[in-house]
């Protein structure tokens, strides 16, 4: 455990070796301050990581994640992300990013109680309720599951478009748009669900807010 341990701050230093072998003014570039183009909302799950994934260096993407890549309109810290992204760093992407094998997705699928946790599945359980009809009749376990992470993303790109942040920056006539891809933990590849939004008409109508 020790051992583990410290390898993590021997990794950091030969990773700090690596990124100012060629390129010394690496880390004071970054320190002048940040304007990265895109937020990432993905999935907490280990094997996702955002800019590995897309192959963006530091300074290059602004990250939140949680289990299940959950876009919940009361969580102030998602809120706050998406306030800061939109309206103080100025992004023109947001990509909600969910993976096939999700366990906070598979948990969604059950019944059984697994603890505290059972409060923020409830919110995955509601999209399965919307798309019930569609799921059920998929026979395949694996194919229900893969298609309900897809659902899941599609739902959460609906949610950020409700928000009142993203509605206001639209309004404004900020360039901005979001996007919805699964990521396949088998292989590597995202898959992009073009479901990309720019605009609130493709929201109920309820939820079209006007300024
Ligand atoms: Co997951």
């Amino acid at each position: 455990m020790e051992k583990f341990y410290k390898q993590l701050i021997e990794n950091n230093r030969e990773w700090v070796r690596s990124k100012t072998e060629n390129d010394p003014e690496f880390f004071s570039r970054l320190a002048n301050g940040q304007k990265p183009p895109l937020l990432w909302i993905g999935c907490a799950d280990s094997r996702v990581p955002a800019n590995e994934v897309i192959g963006a260096q530091p300074g290059e993407v602004f990250v939140h994640r949680n289990i299940a890549n959950m876009v919940v309109h009361s969580d102030m810290n998602m809120l706050s992300v998406l306030d800061f992204a939109v309206n103080a760093l100025e992004i023109q992407h947001v990509i909600v990013c969910g993976h096939y094998g999700c366990g906070g997705v598979k948990a969604a699928m059950d019944n059984r109680s697994i603890g505290l946790i059972d409060n923020w599945i409830r919110h995955i359980k509601d999209v399965y309720r919307f798309h019930h009809k569609e799921l059920d009749v998929i026979q395949d376990d694996k194919e229900r599951f893969n298609r309900f992470v897809e659902l899941n993303v599609i739902e959460q790109v609906h949610d950020l478009a409700k928000t009142s942040i993203v509605q206001n920056a639209w309004n404004k006539g900020q360039n901005l748009m979001l996007h919805g891809w699964v990521y396949d933990v088998k292989d590597g590849l995202v898959k992009d669900l073009n479901i990309s939004l720019k605009n609130n008409k493709s929201l109920a109508e309820v939820y079209q807010l006007e300024f």
